[in-house]
């Protein structure tokens, strides 16, 4: 919902060279949900220590939205070939905003209790009949990555793991452990015809950021603070289990250099510089 509310703010504003567009995100908030959004957008905050942090959570999460964004945006454009898999999909609007993906079938494998809330947004955002999507289909597929066997409910969601699939994996590395990451790369990997292509956006190691996040749990100065990271990853490490299992990374880049291509170089924060966002070519059909 953090992330959903900082793309809701971003919508619209040039400050990224207008890269940026999510006009679907403020749909699928909730009437108190997007009050926050009215407030950061207007550059009002509120008084008392909960709706501030609140306030201050929003605005710093717009500004990392629209790198992380814009990067993935262009990578699944670019790459696309008939089939996308959002892995921990949360409120992704992709397949109801992205040009070109008029011709592909969107899978979205999140958290049960996610998607069933994503669900019911959605519903409630295009009533009576849902929002409608841009994406030739899309199909919902339950998985816990931490129990369930991703392949199998993409077996019965109806993905064909001899086609080309785009798999999307955006804020939600950081949120496994590392033996969970591996064995989602595993289970991607298996099904990954040549042609195929994953956009992962992770998080690397960074003393500066651990600090600031101890710090926000201890005095719970950010929403966030009950969500620990699991697994962190430097750029090598990541490569290198992806080799394992035959992808290829071919670009990887942290969000601060994304960032500095849309506004002309602002000193970026903490989370800009960690934040990264990788392509990786599967089965070898593709180059860069
Ligand atoms: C920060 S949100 C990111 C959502 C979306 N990808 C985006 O970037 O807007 C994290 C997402 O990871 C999902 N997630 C976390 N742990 C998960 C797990 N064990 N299995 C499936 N999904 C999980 C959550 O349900 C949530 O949708």
């Amino acid at each position: 919902m953090l992330v959903c509310q900082g793309r809701a703010v971003a919508d619209g504003r040039s400050g990224d060279g207008g890269r940026f567009g999510d006009p679907v995100a403020v749909r699928l908030l909730r009437d108190a949900e997007r009050a926050v959004v009215d407030e950061v957008r207007a550059g009002t905050p509120p008084q008392g220590w909960a709706a501030r942090t609140a306030y201050e959570s929003v605005r710093a999460c717009a500004e990392l939205m629209v790198p992380r964004t814009v990067a993935i945006d262009e990578a699944v454009t670019e790459r696309v070939r008939g089939q996308l898999v959002v892995l921990g999909a949360g409120l992704d609007t992709r397949a109801w905003r992205l040009a070109g993906l008029e011709r592909t079938d969107v899978w979205e494998v999140d958290h049960p209790a996610s998607q069933e809330d994503k669900r019911a947004r959605l519903t409630d955002a295009g009533a009576p009949d849902g929002l409608p999507a841009v994406a030739r289909s899309v199909r919902f597929a339950p998985v816990d990555l931490a129990v369930d066997d991703l392949g199998a409910a993409l077996d019965a969601a109806g993905h064909d793991p001899a086609a080309p699939t785009t798999w999307l994996w955006e804020g939600v590395v950081p949120y496994l452990t590392a033996q969970e990451v591996r064995a989602t790369v595993a289970a991607l990997a298996a099904r990954s015809a040549p042609g195929s292509a994953l956009v992962v956006n992770y998080q690397a190691p960074s003393a500066k950021a651990a600090l600031g996040r101890l710090l926000t749990r201890f005095l719970g100065s950010s929403v966030t603070a009950g969500e620990p990271w699991r697994s962190l990853w430097k750029p090598a490490g990541l490569a290198a289990l992806l080799a394992e299992h035959g992808m290829r990374v071919v670009r990887d880049r942290a969000l601060s250099e994304v960032a500095a291509g849309g506004d002309g170089g602002r000193p970026a924060g903490t989370s800009l510089r960690s934040g990264r966002v990788a392509v990786a070519e599967c089965g070898g059909g593709l180059t860069g």
